[in-house]
């Protein structure tokens, strides 16, 4: 057995198939398949294994009388790996297997070599794994095996494919841009990499290669693409990871319906290719305020109605004093008119009252309306014309529960577009089949109030504000809007981008609005805004999160299912175990001093 286990793969030895390439055309055909033992059953004076590759599985049988054959078949373990050869032959038909792509065929062993034994695997590799997710990122080898992640990396492979195939078509030229750059704040936080060469100072890895491709411009590139690598260290969620990539996407001389005709066909193409289905394009629009006021939020779902109506009118001069006190003192009343709920029990208003005050507001009124009756803690407060308005606001039937919440704006819309997600995604869940519901979301403000006063960058500071708005840069820069847009799906952010800025003076007008001063900007941007003064065109892009493209058409809910190695929530990587601490020789050549006590790892 030992000289086995060092048993290379030889001519005489070398595969004739893929373990799922194997079918009836190969009948009574002599074949060597290599792969992982899945499953070894004995069954009488017969031994079957699964042997498994990329391709799929295909059966081999040990037939009576080959008792060496038999024990080697026997000692076999999950995960092991063998070459074996044999010839191919048609399943009896109560054999034959519809589920399976080599269903109706087996393999009849005569001979095999163990390539390698494997150990007992820390969890069972199969689809439906019941592991938990840090124990599967620890052995990430195993856990890529199984079936989903096998589909899920060979639909990122094929997305890939299909971005690169379909952007060359239309004349873009992919370019790589550094992984090692200038520290430029883009809103997260960078990851540091100290040189050696200039003693106490940094490079930044990229967190989108924004700079870059506005300077790919000038230079004249035109039309550019990259599926680039993004590095941001900031707080994970199921739909974030610190790196992650992007099809990033620069033009020149276009208006922002190009960038729209462009995206809008290459998600197309991308959709048609990888899921098959045919996407309604062009895709809708909503601007930003129009999507905060009726579903409160920049990233709406679309695949429910649910929308929000403001019904402060109603309470303006209301008995009810809580409710007018928000109104006037300038706040609002708004609502949902949610017609499953008009049978709702008590029990699950107050579950749905937790839903927004988690997200800060005061509590939640519903108000029952049935046909000629109203059920609610607040109905003494409601007239009959009350009644009547809450139909015409809501456009609702009767019978349906609404509810309601009070208090500053941004309170209320943020907690009912939380509150709309919730109830309309309990709806979904029942439904079946995929469906995926595009939207733009366009005119983000380019500013939003900074904590400590005056104004920070609502998106990125490159954004060309709407042409009609530069009139209020200066004296009420909140007023300004952006050419802005993000692709909306199914309430989650695809992509992002703007038309840029190419003037330095405007560049430095917005610059100065958020607090970065002449000196400051030169320092920082002075490479962008020399560039903008050598013939800058104007220019304008966007970038489609890959990961997030992969995970809603896989119909995922992580994306680290759609990344080969992921880190885990707190930006690590279990695998390898990184970060790690390194040698205090190296440190001392990157002049980096670490703060004892603070370099636990964890
Ligand atoms: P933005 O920061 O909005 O824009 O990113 C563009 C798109 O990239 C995806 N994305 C992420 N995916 C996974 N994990 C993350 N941490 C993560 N961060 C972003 C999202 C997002 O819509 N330079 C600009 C684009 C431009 O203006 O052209 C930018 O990076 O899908």
């Amino acid at each position: 057995m030992s000289d086995q286990i060092y048993f290379h793969v030889s001519d005489e030895w070398a595969r004739t198939h893929r373990c799922g390439e194997v079918g009836s055309g190969q009948v009574d055909q002599e074949v060597i398949l290599a792969g992982w033992v899945k499953r070894v059953r004995e069954l009488g004076y017969l031994t079957f294994l699964d042997l498994w590759d990329r391709t799929g599985i295909v059966q081999l049988v040990v037939e009576k009388e080959q008792d060496e054959l038999h024990e080697l078949f026997r000692s076999l373990r999950a995960e092991d790996v063998i070459v074996c050869r044999g010839k191919v032959r048609r399943r009896p038909d109560d054999m034959i297997n519809p589920d399976m792509k080599t269903g109706e065929i087996e393999v009849v062993a005569s001979e095999i070599r163990i390539l390698n034994k494997a150990q007992v695997p820390p969890f069972t590799v199969t689809s439906d794994v019941q592991a938990n997710e840090d124990l599967r990122l620890r052995y990430r080898y195993l856990d890529l095996r199984r079936d989903p992640l096998q589909r899920n990396i060979e639909l990122r492979h094929r997305l890939a494919l299909k971005v690169r195939d379909y952007l060359s078509g239309e004349g873009f030229l992919e370019i790589e841009t550094p992984m090692l750059v200038r520290r430029t704040p883009e809103g997260a936080r960078d990851y540091l990499v100290p040189s050696r060469l200039q003693p106490g100072r940094f490079f930044a890895l990229p967190q989108s290669p924004q700079l870059y491709k506005q300077i790919l411009m000038v230079a004249g590139f035109d039309r550019y693409f990259q599926l680039a690598r993004c590095l941001r260290d900031e707080d994970l969620r199921a739909d974030r990871q610190p790196e992650h990539t992007q099809i990033d996407i620069e033009m020149s001389f276009v208006s922002e319906e190009e960038v729209y005709r462009t995206v809008e066909s290459l998600i197309a193409e991308i959709w048609s290719a990888a899921a098959g289905i045919d996407l309604k394009i062009p895709f809708p629009r909503i601007s930003y305020d129009e999507s905060m006021n009726s579903y409160g939020t920049d990233k709406p779902d679309l695949r429910f109605g649910l929308e929000i109506r403001d019904c402060s009118e109603i309470f303006a001069s209301s008995d009810f004093k809580v409710f007018r006190s928000v109104v006037e003192e300038g706040g609002s009343v708004r609502g949902i008119s949610f017609e499953e709920g008009a049978g709702y029990s008590r029990k699950r208003i107050s579950e749905l009252e937790e839903i927004v005050k988690n997200a800060g507001a005061a509590g939640l009124a519903a108000v029952k309306l049935g046909e000629g009756v109203v059920t609610s803690p607040i109905s003494k407060f409601l007239s009959d014309g009350d009644i009547e308005q809450f139909k015409r606001i809501f456009e609702t039937k009767v019978p349906t529960l609404l509810l309601l919440v009070a208090g500053p704006d941004a309170t209320v819309l943020t907690s009912l577009g939380l509150l709309r997600n919730h109830l309309g995604r309990q709806g979904l869940e029942q439904e079946s089949g995929n469906s995926f519901n595009f939207l733009w979301v366009n005119k983000f403000p380019l500013f939003l109030p900074a904590d400590g006063g005056g104004w920070e960058p609502a998106h990125h500071i490159f954004s060309m504000p709407l042409e009609n708005d530069l009139k209020f840069l200066e004296t009420d820069p909140g007023r300004v809007q952006g050419h802005l847009y993000d692709l909306v799906c199914n309430g989650m952010e695809l992509g992002s981008g703007s038309i840029r800025i190419h003037h330095r003076k405007l560049q430095e007008k917005v610059f100065k609005i958020i607090g970065i001063g002449k000196e400051e900007a030169e320092r920082k941007f002075g490479f962008l805004l020399e560039a903008f003064e050598y013939g800058a065109p104007p220019h304008g892009g966007v970038a489609l999160g890959l990961d997030r493209i992969a995970m809603v058409i896989g119909g995922g809910s992580s994306i680290r299912e759609y990344i080969a190695f992921p880190k885990t929530q707190r930006a690590t990587s279990l695998m390898e175990g990184a970060p790690s601490q390194v040698e205090d020789e190296l440190l001392e050549e990157l002049h980096i001093r670490v703060v004892r006590g603070n370099d636990k790892e964890g």
